[in-house]
Parts: C-alpha cells; structure tokens; sequence
C-alpha cells in the first residue's frame, strides 16, 4: 500500500458485537475483514485490555484477545496488541486497592509480563501506554499518576521492552494530529522524558478520532507526523475514524471522504509512518453514536454493507502516491 507496511482494521470479539442488526450479517462481516485485500493488519479494539486480561489480581484471562490474536495468525495479518496501561477499562480492583508506589509498580509489572509475556513474539506493536494526557497536555490524574508520577510511565515502557523485545512500544492517545495542539506538545514532552530517562520507546500511534466537518490539513498531519518523526522510530493512525453529525447526507460523505483521504496521503508523505488502522470497518460496530449521540457513519461500511465514498476515496488516493 504504497510504501506502508499495512492498512488494517481494528476488530472486536463476536460476543461484544451485539449492537448489529443483523446477526446473519456476521458471516459477510468475517468475509471483509479476513480478506487480504482489504486489510493486511488488525488490533481487538476490547480484548487485551486490563479489565478483560486480569479481571481479578493475578487472574489472567486471554479468551477475548485470543479471539482477535488467532484471527490476525489465520488470516495472515499482522497484529497490534491494545493497550497495556490505560486508565479506562481497567479491572475494578485496580481503583479500589489502596496502593503505595511498591505495591502498585509490582501490580504493573506482573501484568505487564503477563500479558506481553503471553503475547510474546506475535505483536508487531504494543500500545504500552494509552491516553496519559489530559485535553490541556498535562498529566492525566489517573490511579497510576496519583500514586506513582511520571515514573509509571518509565515503568510500563521499561518492562514491556523487557518482556517482548521484538515489539515495536508505541505511546498511543487521540488528539495528538494536529501540529499546533497543546495535547501535541505534551505528547513530545512525554516521549523526550522517556528518552531523557534511558527508556526505548519505538512509536506514536495517534488514534485519529476525526470530524467530517471539520478536520486537519494533510500538511497539518504532515508536520505533525514530521514532528514526531524526529523523536522516535516510527509513526502510526492507529484508531481512525471520521465521525458524521446525523443524518448522513452527500456533502457530508464527501468531507468524511476527504478526511480520510488526507490521512491517507500523510502518512504516505511521512517515512516514518508505517500504516493506518481504521476503529472496526462496519457502521454498526463503531463505539461512535453509544459515547456521541448524534454523531455516526464514521467507517468505511454502512449497516447494509454498501462502501461509504470514503472507501473508493482512500483507494483513489492510494493510486495516486
Ligand atoms: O462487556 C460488555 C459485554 O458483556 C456486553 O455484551 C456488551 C454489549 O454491547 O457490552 C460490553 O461492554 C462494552 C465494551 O465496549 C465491549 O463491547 C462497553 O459497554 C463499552 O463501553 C466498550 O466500549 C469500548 C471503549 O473503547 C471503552 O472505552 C469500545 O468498544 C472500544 O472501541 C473503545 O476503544 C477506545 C480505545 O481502546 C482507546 N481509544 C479510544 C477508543 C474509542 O473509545
């Protein structure tokens, strides 16, 4: 896909699916998605996240990543894994445990080795840790800042590398595509602080949870993409979507389609961007319209599985780089 290593698409256990209309559906759903000519990569959108993997302390559990893990190997795509440390769906247990900073760096490295341990050798990447920052580009006030700082993040980085050294270890957030942002800066921040401490960290995933009507520049995401590129190895859209104020109408199929053309033809600029990954493919199955009432048809499919305009768009696009 010209000169990205892939273009892929997130995907979520069957049992998790039950918003789609139609579960008869789901047979031509798996057709799409194993096809690879449509999508060389794929990441479970839920299942190796804290709240499935270690629902109890030291309980483990694989059954819902495996799903997506086994998928990838079947079909011959490659796999990001998501997300070893972030500060939602996390497992209760997490938030209730009166924590010093010893008790909760050894929780952090037990399911750090766990999970990656598990998992070793079959993740092109890991997004070791998920949305650290705040909307201002401070620090995120979650459970793991309030007890251990900055130092958390040093951690987690720290024994992932350890754990899986052949996986690529990303910093992964939403909001972070847009050069002038201050959630921008505060990405960079964090990673220099990494790198100032003597931790590899190899990527920025930017999620790419993008407006139809009103989107960035594709020499915005360039310079963004450029900006990163100078501090680490390799840039990745890892969560993309562009979601559509309801009702869907032409005009507003036509912006998504630009939209998604623009990250297309970014991250083909950029060297160091190494592919995309769409949020899911099918309409039904975004998280879009349950958090954003409102807003929806931010994939690639609708519910009756005809290709939105932004499909044929990227294809375009792609034959023009
Ligand atoms: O666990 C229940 C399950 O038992 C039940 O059958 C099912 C019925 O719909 O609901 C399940 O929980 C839902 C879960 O997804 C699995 O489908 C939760 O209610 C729902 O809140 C959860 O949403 C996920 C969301 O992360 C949670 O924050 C989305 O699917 C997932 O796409 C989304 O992904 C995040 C990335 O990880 C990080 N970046 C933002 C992105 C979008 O929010």
């Amino acid at each position: 896909k010209a000169g990205l290593l892939y273009f892929g698409a997130a995907t979520d256990t069957p049992g998790f699916r039950e918003r789609a209309p139609y579960p008869q559906s789901y047979a031509q759903y798996d057709a799409i998605l194993a096809d690879p000519d449509e999508f060389g990569q794929t990441t479970p959108t839920n299942g190796q996240k804290w709240l499935f993997t270690e629902p109890q302390p030291a309980l483990f559990n694989f059954t819902e990543g495996d799903y997506v893990a086994n998928l990838a190997n079947r079909t011959g795509k490659m796999l990001r894994c998501h997300a070893l440390v972030w500060h939602s769906q996390l497992a209760p247990w997490v938030e209730t445990t009166e924590w010093t900073p010893e008790t909760l760096t050894e929780a952090i490295t037990r399911h750090i080795r766990a999970v990656a341990g598990y998992y070793r050798g079959r993740c092109y990447a890991w997004d070791v840790v998920n949305e650290a920052l705040d909307e201002d580009g401070t620090y995120r006030k979650s459970v793991f800042y309030n007890v251990l700082g900055e130092e958390y993040l040093k951690l987690a980085f720290r024994v992932a590398a350890e754990v899986d050294p052949a996986a690529k270890l990303y910093y992964n957030d939403y909001g972070i595509e847009r050069p002038a942002s201050v959630k921008t800066a505060g990405a960079k921040r964090l990673v220099k602080m990494l790198k100032d401490a003597g931790v590899r960290i190899d990527g920025v995933g930017m999620q790419a949870h993008l407006h139809a009507d009103n989107h960035p520049t594709e020499d915005d995401l360039v310079e963004t993409n450029r900006g990163y590129a100078e501090l680490v190895d390799e840039v990745a859209y890892t969560e993309l979507d562009v979601r559509i104020k309801t009702p869907v109408d032409e005009q507003k199929l036509k912006w998504q389609s630009e939209c998604y053309e623009k990250v297309v033809g970014a991250c083909v600029r950029t060297k160091k961007c190494v592919g995309i990954t769409v949020w899911d493919f099918y309409d039904p199955f975004s998280w879009v319209p349950d958090v954003f009432p409102g807003n929806g048809a931010s994939l690639l499919w609708f519910e009756d599985f005809s290709k939105h305009p932004a499909y044929d768009g990227m294809v375009r696009k792609f034959g023009e780089l």
